[in-house]
């Protein structure tokens, strides 16, 4: 992504102190002869005279280094796609520290005798590759690469330090990095291949892997599955002596006993590098207002996200005055501010194995906390006195620190003196705050003593790498020998604009005893003190307020532990069913097993076909030589684009006003709509908007410039004035309200419905709201378009699914024809839906920005501005009514699906046909009516993704069977083995099928998870605990593939064959990280009856393949494959003549002799495309080409007190018929799985009531990371029929995403247990996400009755839901 080298002032309330000093010159130091900045890349010497200091690194390395393995994900520390590997020599310990850092957030100027290590110095392809390229390749975990690179480095750093790393130290490693694609288990199982022993498939704790077992006892294999997906021996061994050494120089450097002060200047800004404390001191007088810059983990996303600008920084890091450890046994640890949040981990770790366990539970509460703060990446820059000093709201530490009485010793010029880290510090209070001249040296934490007691308590959406919710530090202290509380202290974070503290409560329960009166009296209490307004920020008001207290009843109840610890005769210990309440879940390294077929042993071994061949693109993902866009080289002239977005849903454009932007820097040009030659409007799909708005987040104007700051900083000098106007719809209930649809209903109906009511034992009726998906591909929207000089004519390369839809878009908004326009896609990022029609739209608005400027224009969106403009799956509403009998038959459903679809037309109306010809899933509802209407609303325009409806729709069908469970009193799963298609059968659209390999999966599924004996122990397991609860689903699938329009599900290839014999194989597909083109080459491959090393595929154009559809609906393989599988056909039967004649000849010289007989070595491929047909009217068609099948059982545990819930086990069973690629398959499976399982489970899109996205970015909206993942996952590709396909095969691509939906039904499973034991039986509404909010707030008890509500129509809430 590309940074600017410049900061501006700019003027938010915020920094109007700083700006006062960047105004004033005389407070800038005077610099005649500034110094470098002196550090290494990959073990070459870069010396920086004119960089400016503040440029974050993976700026630096890809502008200025063209290293682009170095990825821009996010820019705020928070996905780990730009991982690097920072070294550096400790002059005191004579040791070199690696540790892994977010280049996102380092600054240049830090980094001054450091060496940095890219994913491009760890191995290369033109060199050697390293052996955690080589294994993350060779193990699949990766799809797209995007992420690979930050895999490779996070890996390599564990390495570096711990060659022979455990599982949990691997797990650790990866859960600062994010991955959208493969859900986790490939990456960590080839990190684990470098653990002493393999742990690779090693069943809990039996260390017996079942690869190795012929007769596995952890799962029954049927006959001829096959469990290895790569070949361990393949792997080049691991020496970690090879490794580069740290460069001498810099040893020298550090150890210079002539150390000076240094400064450097930039083109803004000044970073000075004190050399001594007194030197700091002495800088702080001078420059009261500039940042002490550590780990800029704070500095730099407010610099970043919030506008914050500093003249001047002073950059401490790694003085020996700050960096110490002392400890003593009476008075504590006292640790140096400088110290990393890792170096503060170790530290605590010493402490707490060399004391006694009651003198160290602070230093264990924090430890606790600190395994899950970010990822490690920022848990090693990030330090201990940037934490205390910044103070976050969310902060995990400052509640236990000062829970734990911990102090601060400052340091000015004047001397020493100590502040507490109390009430009054963490609330700001200028009294209890430091002098502007004064820094922290350290902070002490205490020891804590027999009779008190320190805990730290959190909840956040997901384990790791997640701000809290709410978090907590809380201590007491007894007076000797009793319970009577002499001490208390109550610190909560993420409650209000500072950690807060309740003394009042604390000081009114001192000299009470610890008994459940206190409690009661406590929670009454700290509810009044610490009061969350009902439109506080961050919303979730009513669950923050739970949580208050449900932390405060687990501090109690671990207290009453430890007190019945210390006496078991004087303090009765807590209820036994409480005991599970006291501990989190343990963050555990996934594992799991892979069964598929064997290729038949008779198949030729060059026919790669059913073999799991490493993706085509793996290598390069790994050593970062993959190109995505933004890794194209600078196109000569080439100018950055910044968008200008609404700030309005639905308004009148007053006027534009953009006179101060073109006289800003660097800037050439603001596109508005009038510069569009052509259409402006495409199919209802505005570019630039015109005269009105239609949702917050739409294009008005671009600003293009050299540099992508420039254009950023000029982009808000636009003004824009608005009138709003009325109304404006938001929700599906107002869109219903205005009767504001998209398009008109889409229906389908069997049976008699009205008639079948009336003979049915029961009817219930009820509602199901499912809220949408950000599709958080890891590569933003990225387009490259380059005018050329002759005859109009555009190139653009971009990721996208549809280069057909972008050259249409842009033909149409530059007036040209489409033969001068041309689309080249190579690979992208991770798409999921979100790269078919959103790149037109952006490619059209970025065409007509080269075409105005007549330059080259490199449009990359950061991570907030994709969120916000791209939206994603489509928020649903459902209505249902059920018919059915005691007995759980279901005869009659009658449901109506309404789904959010923004402001335009998009792919709305064929999402809504979709999820409305879906909508039985896998049962027979005899009299059935569904029915389905795309709502327009002023949100931006919701598009395709994975699944296309089915995800949301079918949640509904599994709700309705739920209630119906819960009605007859039965099991979900009797109710839908009594419903399940069985035999040879009809969709309600008439369409037949033979559901066979669904009862497969299904009866497979249930008999090797044991779900029934696992059931049962769950149920022991919930009878024996009150606040944990487990529970167990098991979804059964009948998914569908391609397009209800025959047209849209044909292909085209082009394969030519050079005269030395290697191929090239050409199609319309579009690789998005799901191993198209893997797949086609083996596809070639066996046609061809050549090795796979024979050809090569270079990414799809318009030029090559024309009117390509797009690539999605899981029809990649099945189109393309027939297309090629066409082509290589043709080229044989031409070739066949010269191969009779010489049948033992070579395919070399079968290809000279060809062209030597002048045969064309050129062929198109054509696939007409399945024949499909949806009659609308008559609500019938033979929509599909083929169904998939699959089923899944997923068992959890939820946390009843915080609302999180942990994902124990989950059993896949999926209808592949023929793998073609099983690596690829699965990896497809189990991505989709844990996609599906992050839309179920956390996450979460906030819209503001005025319908502005709140969650632009992964601090707000939160992915599954690798903690989220199973901990233990088994997924077997079922073997069937399916002739219709290439080779048999099915195409898997979205099928797992809703098997993600099992994760969803056990928490309701395990929540009902809950609900169940309180005595609430009423049947309670299922929707999704089930986050912890909901979980927590469905698993009522005394603490959700205690919580002041407040009256909906007294306050306007910081966020609604769209659904
Ligand atoms: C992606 C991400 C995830 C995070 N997740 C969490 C989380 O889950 N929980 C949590 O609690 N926190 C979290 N944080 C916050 C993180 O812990 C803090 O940002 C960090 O500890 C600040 O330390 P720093 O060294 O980077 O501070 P810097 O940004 O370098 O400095 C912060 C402030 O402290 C001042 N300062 C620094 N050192 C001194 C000193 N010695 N004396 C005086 N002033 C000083 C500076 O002047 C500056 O104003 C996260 C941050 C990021 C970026
Ligand atoms: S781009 Fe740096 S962490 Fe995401
Ligand atoms: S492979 Fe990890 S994001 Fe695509």
């Amino acid at each position: 992504m590309s940074e600017g080298l410049l900061r501006l002032v700019t003027h938010t309330s915020e920094n109007r102190s700083l700006r006062k000093e960047a105004l004033c010159p005389g407070i800038m130091p005077s610099l005649p002869n500034p110094d470098k900045i002196i550090f290494f890349i990959n073990g070459r010497k870069v010396t920086e005279e004119n960089a400016d200091p503040e440029t974050p690194l993976l700026h630096y390395v890809r502008t200025f280094h063209h290293l682009t393995g170095t990825k821009y994900a996010c820019g705020s520390g928070a996905c780990g796609a730009c991982t690097v590997m920072v070294s550096r020599y400790d002059p005191k310990t004579k040791k070199i520290h690696h540790y892994p850092a977010t280049a996102c957030l380092l600054p240049v100027g830090s980094l001054h005798g450091a060496a940095v290590t890219t994913v491009e110095g760890v191995g290369s392809i033109k060199t050697r590759i390293h052996p955690v390229q080589e294994r993350l390749a060779k193990c699949h975990g990766t799809q797209c690469g995007f992420c690979s690179p930050g895999m490779v480095m996070s890996i390599y750093t564990l390495l570096r330090n711990h060659p022979e790393p455990t599982p949990e130290q691997v797990t650790e490693a990866l859960g600062g990095n994010l991955c959208r694609c493969t859900g986790y288990r490939p990456i960590v199982e080839s990190g684990k291949t470098f653990c002493v022993k393999s742990t690779v498939c090693q069943m809990k704790g039996s260390g017996k892997c079942c690869m190795d077992q012929e007769e596995s006892s952890c799962v029954n294999k049927p006959e001829k599955i096959c469990t290895k997906l790569y070949d361990e021996n393949e792997f080049q061994p691991f020496d970690p002596t090879q490794e580069p050494i740290f460069p001498p120089e810099l040893i020298r450097m550090a150890e210079d006993p002539n150390k000076r002060r240094l400064t450097f200047q930039g083109t803004k800004t000044t970073w000075i590098i004190p050399v001594t404390l007194d030197d700091l001191l002495e800088l702080k007088i001078t420059f009261p207002s500039a940042p002490i810059i550590m780990g800029n983990t704070a500095v730099g996303p407010s610099i970043k996200f919030k506008d914050a600008f500093y003249p001047v920084f002073i950059s401490p890091v790694g003085l020996p005055e700050l960096c110490f450890a002392d400890a003593t046994d009476s008075g504590g640890v006292t640790i140096g501010a400088g110290y990393s949040l890792a170096q503060l981990t170790d530290t605590l770790l010493f402490t707490i194995s060399e004391q006694p366990k009651e003198k160290t539970q602070t230093h264990r509460a924090l430890l606790k906390h600190l395994r899950t703060l970010a990822g490690l990446q920022i848990r090693n820059i990030a330090t201990l006195g940037g934490h205390v000093v910044s103070r976050p709201n969310y902060s995990d530490l400052n509640p236990i620190l000062a829970a734990g009485n911990a102090t601060i010793n400052l340091r000015s010029k004047d001397g020493e003196r100590q502040i507490a880290i109390n009430g009054q510090f963490l609330e700001r209070v200028p009294e209890a705050d430091l002098k502007s001249e004064e820094i922290v040296l350290s902070v002490n934490i205490p020891y804590s003593t027999q009779w008190e007691f320190v805990a730290g308590l959190r909840q956040a959406q997901r384990q790791e790498n997640a701000f809290a919710i709410v978090n907590a530090g809380m201590s007491v202290t007894f007076e000797e020998g009793t319970n009577t509380i002499k001490d208390l202290k109550m610190f909560y974070g993420s409650v209000g604009p500072t950690v807060a503290s309740a003394p009042e409560t604390c000081k009114e329960l001192t000299g009470r005893q610890w008994n459940d009166q206190m409690l009661s009296d406590a929670c009454r209490l700290v509810l009044a003190e610490i009061h969350i307004p009902p439109d506080a920020e961050g919303g979730m008001v009513e669950y923050r307020r739970t949580l208050i207290i449900s932390l405060l009843f687990k501090f109690y109840l671990k207290v009453k532990r430890g007190l019945n610890k210390i006496d078991p005769q004087k303090f009765p210990d807590i209820p036994e069913k409480f005991v599970s309440a006291l501990e989190d879940f343990p963050i555990e390294t996934p594992q799991g097993l892979q069964m598929f077929q064997c290729v038949d042993p008779h198949q030729s071994p060059q026919d790669p076909v059913g073999h799991p061949v490493m993706h085509k693109s793996a290598i390069k993902h790994t050593t970062g030589e993959a190109v995505y866009c933004d890794d194209i080289p600078p196109v000569a002239d080439e100018l950055f684009l910044a968008v200008v977005t609404s700030t309005r849903a639905h308004a009148k454009i007053m006027s534009i006003d953009t006179s101060e932007v073109l006289a800003h820097p660097g800037v050439v040009d603001v596109v508005t709509a009038e510069d569009v030659p052509g259409d402006n409007n495409h199919s209802g799909e505005v570019l630039y908007a015109q005269n009105k708005v239609i949702c917050v987040g739409q294009i008005v104007c671009t600003v293009a410039a050299d540099t992508y700051l420039h254009a950023k900083e000029a982009a808000k000098k636009v003004k824009i004035a608005y009138e709003d106007i009325e109304p404006r719809i938001i929700t599906i209930e107002q869109a219903l309200e205005h009767n504001s649809f998209l398009s008109g209903e889409k229906k389908i109906e069997q049976g008699n419905i009205d008639e079948a009511f009336k003979h049915v034992d029961h009817i219930i009726e009820g509602e199901v709201h499912v809220e949408g998906q950000e599709h958080f591909y890891m590569e933003t929207q990225s387009i490259l378009a380059i005018p050329k000089q002759e005859d109009k004519e555009m190139v653009l390369h971009l990721g996208t699914q549809f280069p057909t839809h972008v050259q249409e878009f842009v033909a149409g908004a530059l007036n040209i024809p489409r033969n001068r326009v041309e689309c080249c896609m190579r690979r992208a990022g991770g798409a999921f839906g979100g790269k078919v029609s959103k790149p037109s739209l952006l490619g059209a608005v970025c065409a007509v920005a080269a075409n105005k400027t007549g330059r080259p224009i490199r449009f990359i969106l950061e991570r907030g501005d994709d969120m916000l403009i791209t939206a994603g799956r489509h928020p649903l509403y459902c209505k249902y009514k059920i018919g059915f009998m005691e007995n759980g038959v279901i005869k009659a459903a009658d449901v109506e699906y309404y789904v959010n679809g923004g402001c335009t037309p998009d792919e709305s109306e064929m999402v809504v046909e979709f999820l409305v010809l879906k909508s039985e899933n896998a049962y027979h509802i005899p009299n059935f009516r569904c029915r389905g209407r795309p709502c327009k609303t002023n949100l931006p325009s919701n598009t395709a993704f994975r699944g296309f409806g089915y995800p949301q729709a079918t949640v509904v069908v599994e709700a309705y069977i739920n209630t119906v469970a819960a009605h007859c009193n039965l099991l979900p799963e009797e109710v839908k083995e009594i419903n399940m298609f069985k035999k040879l059968s009809k969709t309600a659209y008439g369409q037949t099928f033979n559901p066979e390999p669904l009862r497969r999966c299904w009866k497979e599924c249930l008999e090797k998870s044991s779900f029934h004996a696992r059931k049962q122990a769950a149920e022991e397991f919930n009878q024996k605990n009150y606040w944990k609860k487990r529970g167990l689903a098991v979804i059964p699938m009948k998914y569908t593939i391609g397009i209800p329009i025959s047209f849209y599900n044909q292909a085209a290839a082009l394969v030519h064959i050079y005269l030395d014999g290697s191929v090239m194989v050409i199609h319309g597909g579009c690789e998005i990280g799901q191993g198209l083109y893997t797949k086609m080459i083996q596809v070639a491959s066996r046609e061809l009856n050549i090795p796979e090393s024979y050809i090569h595929s270079n990414g799809t154009s318009t030029v090559a393949v024309p009117n390509a559809v797009f690539t999605a609906g899981s029809m990649g393989t099945d189109a393309n494959g027939r297309a090629v599988q066409n082509a290589c056909q043709i080229l044989m039967a031409r070739l066949q003549p010269i191969i009779r004649e010489n049948p033992e000849g070579k395919w070399e010289e079968w290809i000279t002799k060809a062209f030597a007989e002048s045969i064309s070595l050129s062929a198109t491929g054509y696939f007409k495309g399945y024949q499909t047909n949806m009659d609308w009217e008559k609500g019938k068609g033979e929509a599909f080409p083929y169904f998939v099948y699959g089923a899944a059982c997923s068992e959890v545990e939820v946390d009843c007190l915080t609302g999180a819930h942990k994902l124990l086990r989950t059993d896949i069973f999926m209808d592949a018929a023929f793998s073609i690629n099983p690596a690829i398959d699965i990896g497809q499976v189990e991505g989709a799985f844990i996609q599906g399982m992050g839309l179920y489970t956390i996450e979460e899109l906030k819209y503001s009531p005025e319908g502005v996205l709140l969650s632009r970015g992964p601090d707000d909206y939160q992915i599954p990371t690798v903690t989220e993942i199973p901990e233990e996952i088994y997924v077997t590709l079922v073997h069937s029929q399916n002739p219709i396909a290439i080779y048999s095969s099915k195409g898997l691509g979205e099928a797992g995403m809703f098997l993600g939906s099992s994760v969803l039904f056990a928490i309701y499973d395990a929540v009902t247990a809950a609900r169940k034991e309180r005595g609430l039986t009423k049947i309670f509404p299922m929707n999704s996400p089930v986050t912890p909010e909901l979980i927590r707030m469905t698993c009522m008890d005394q603490f959700t009755d205690m919580i002041p509500r407040d009256d909906p129509s007294t306050f306007t809430p910081w966020s609604i839901h769209v659904s």
